[in-house]
């Protein structure tokens, strides 16, 4: 029996599955683990479910000293926040949950369009606010989504099931931005450079891993190369796209809107812009739904429950 520390408290059955086979410990807080926390972690726990915002450096792999953990079973898709190479130096191995919060995401990434483009969010506000008066025929006029051009930067997962949406759901068409070239159950057109998906488009969704590799991959190049009616979505990671060159573009019109679900040093959002009625400001609800939270979890447990079975792990990174 293994002992086992979930970082944060998930749903029942995730649990209920860790414990058939091994001692679980459930940390409380829903915050991220401090620095502290996690060099204890890993000196008492032979595996540890952590998730976005336990950074796992390679500076807390270093201080722990003697570390017992043997697996990092991460909740979520993205792990930008574990030194993967660093874990691997101590004998750690890594797992994620892929696969199983794409639709949720995806679906998040076409109601951040959505909201967008038919200025949703503000004209709720208008009426919480007691603020609406009646309708009348110019009154919040947004732009059409369907038929129009979606730029997708990043053709993994979950970008194709945002463009599966938006081409059958919307008739839009699609074209996309991708390191390699992909095959694709849908007419789509691959661009050669950011900047080209970027003058394409009439809204640009963002959709590659975080990581260092794609810190700032849009910023104010992309943004000046975009119509000014265009609109950016990003439900990736905050810092895929640089925040100050939002600002910046959103500041002078130089795009039209904005919809983000994820921010560069979150849950920090800048007040730039919280006061912009023309963007939309989610707090990372991408793969917020109760399914999809629960299957994360079972797929972390059942990596855990592998690994200490002498089974490969369903989904290593
Ligand atoms: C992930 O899985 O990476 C998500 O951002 C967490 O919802």
């Amino acid at each position: 029996m293994a002992k086992v520390l979930v970082t944060r408290p998930l749903p029942d059955p995730v649990i209920a599955a860790l414990a058939t086979a091994h001692k679980v410990a459930v940390r409380a807080e829903t915050g991220p683990m401090s620095a502290a926390e996690m060099v204890a972690a890993l000196g008492r726990f032979d595996a540890i479910l952590p998730t976005l915002g336990d950074a796992f450096t390679a500076e807390v792999f270093a201080t722990a000293g003697e570390i017992r953990t043997r697996l990092l079973a991460n909740f979520g898709v993205g792990y930008n926040h574990i030194d993967v190479d660093a874990a691997r130096r101590h004998g750690i191995a890594v797992s994620n949950t892929p696969g199983v919060l794409t639709d949720a995401t995806a679906d998040l990434a076409l109601t951040l369009m959505l909201m967008t483009a038919r200025r949703a969010g503000e004209g709720e506000r208008l009426v919480r606010a007691g603020g609406w008066t009646g309708w009348h025929p110019t009154q919040l006029l947004g732009t059409h989504v369907s038929g129009k051009v979606l730029g997708v930067v990043g053709m993994g997962r979950i970008g194709q099931a945002i463009a599966r949406r938006a081409h059958h759901g919307f008739g839009m068409k699609i074209v996309y931005f991708n390191r390699s070239p992909k095959s694709l159950d849908l007419p789509a057109r691959q661009l050669e450079s950011l900047t080209a998906l970027a003058a394409a488009s009439d809204i640009v969704v963002i959709a590659v891993p975080g990581g260092t590799e794609t810190r700032h991959l849009i910023g104010a190049e992309v943004f000046a190369a975009m119509k000014p009616e265009a609109l950016i979505v990003n439900i990736a990671r905050g810092d895929v796209l640089d925040e100050a060159a939002l600002i910046a573009a959103l500041q002078s019109g130089q795009i039209a809107g904005a919809g983000l679900d994820v921010y560069e040093n979150e849950p920090v959002v800048p007040a730039a812009l919280t006061v912009m009625e023309n963007v939309t400001l989610l707090p990372h609800l991408g793969s917020a739904t109760v399914e999809t939270r629960t299957a994360m979890g079972m797929m972390a447990a059942e990596n855990i429950l592998a690994w200490f079975a002498g089974k490969p792990l369903v989904s290593p990174v």
